[in-house]
């Protein structure tokens, strides 16, 4: 549950970290300044990120910009890249973490329902890959792009439709752009994480009586959640230049939570020792 990396893993690298006021994208942003690297969040309110620039920077002696940036808009996300180049001169990485997401069943969303998920995941991730990604060809620098997607980007889910098809969109941006860009120096990566407690995924996925209905615990073979540290390390790695021959994955990170799902079998964890003992002798007496 501690700092993974060398101190200086990061030193004098920019990161932009896009829903870097809250949850997931504020602790892998502290933890790219432990590491010595400048940071920029972005997000829709100024204030949080004003408040939690402050608060990064005397926690860890780094600088840190807030930088307000709707992402489903072109313009805003062109914007960020201009604000953190005249800062800090460059960019060395991109984290896309900025999410929506809520529970319904398919058929009660409205169309707008749908579109506003995946405008803020897919639409904005594929804003910020581009304009970045023609900034970064364009003045000939490396960059390291990481994309926050989970593991239902491949297994699909019901009653989260839309941020499905998003990340799955954003998982196939990934890999194209891993294979496509490399030429430029530029890497492409995905972490998948499980359930790791954040009050903005916490209230939108288990909201009220829900939490009573499903206790996410119970599908994950290690039995707890993911602390954000442990996120953190492995994005810091990712962005490091310690990964520089990593592009093109994704990374999972869930206690064994999806592959517990999958695995036709796995649902007789619930048959007690002694009912083994009675198939057992079954078998024998067979013999
Ligand atoms: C059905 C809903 C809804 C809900 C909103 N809508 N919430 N429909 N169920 N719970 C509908 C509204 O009725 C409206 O459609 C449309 O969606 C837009 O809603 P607004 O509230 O106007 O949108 P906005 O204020 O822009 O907020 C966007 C948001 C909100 C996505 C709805 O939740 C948000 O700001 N989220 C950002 C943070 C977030 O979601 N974090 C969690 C990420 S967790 P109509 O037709 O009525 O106008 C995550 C975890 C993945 O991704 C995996 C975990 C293991
Ligand atoms: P969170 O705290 O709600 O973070 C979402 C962030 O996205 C917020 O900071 C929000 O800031 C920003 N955002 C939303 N819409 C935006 C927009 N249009 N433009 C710019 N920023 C926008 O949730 P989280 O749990 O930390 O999630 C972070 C990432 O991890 C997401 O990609 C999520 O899908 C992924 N993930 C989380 C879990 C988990 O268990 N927590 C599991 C798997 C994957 P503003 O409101 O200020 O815009």
């Amino acid at each position: 549950m501690t700092g993974m990396l060398k101190d200086d893993a990061l030193k004098g690298k920019t990161i932009i970290v896009t829903g870097g006021g809250t949850g997931l994208g504020k602790s892998m942003g502290r933890y790219f300044l432990e590491l010595g690297a400048n940071l920029v969040i972005a997000s829709r309110k100024m204030n949080i990120l004003e408040e939690v620039a402050k608060e990064l920077s005397d926690q860890t002696g780094g600088e840190v910009l807030p930088v307000s940036c709707d992402i489903r808009k072109y313009d805003e996300v062109e914007n960020v890249i201009k604000q953190t180049e005249a800062q800090f001169g460059k960019i060395d990485g991109v984290l896309n973490n900025a999410a929506g997401n809520f529970i319904s069943p398919t058929e009660r969303l409205s169309n707008r329902a749908f579109d506003i998920v995946v405008d803020i995941v897919l639409r904005g991730t594929y804003n910020f890959t581009l304009a970045n990604g023609k900034n970064w060809i364009d003045k000939k620098q490396s960059g390291v792009f990481l994309n926050i997607v989970t593991t239902y980007a491949w297994t699909g889910s019901g009653y989260v439709v839309p941020s499905a098809c998003a990340k799955a969109g954003v998982l196939a941006l990934t890999r194209s752009l891993a294979a496509e860009w490399a030429k430029y120096n530029i890497r492409s990566n995905a972490i998948a994480p499980g359930p790791f407690p954040t009050e903005g995924a916490w209230k939108r996925l288990f909201p009220g009586e829900v939490a009573k209905k499903i206790d996410p615990l119970n599908r994950i073979p290690l039995k707890r959640f993911g602390e954000h540290q442990e996120l953190a390390n492995l994005a810091a790695y990712l962005m490091s230049d310690y990964s520089a021959y990593v592009n093109g994955e994704v990374v999972t990170i869930d206690g064994g939570e999806w592959v517990n799902g999958a695995g036709e079998f796995n649902s007789l964890e619930a048959v007690p020792p002694e009912m083994w003992d009675t198939i057992e002798k079954m078998r024998s007496k067979k013999k």
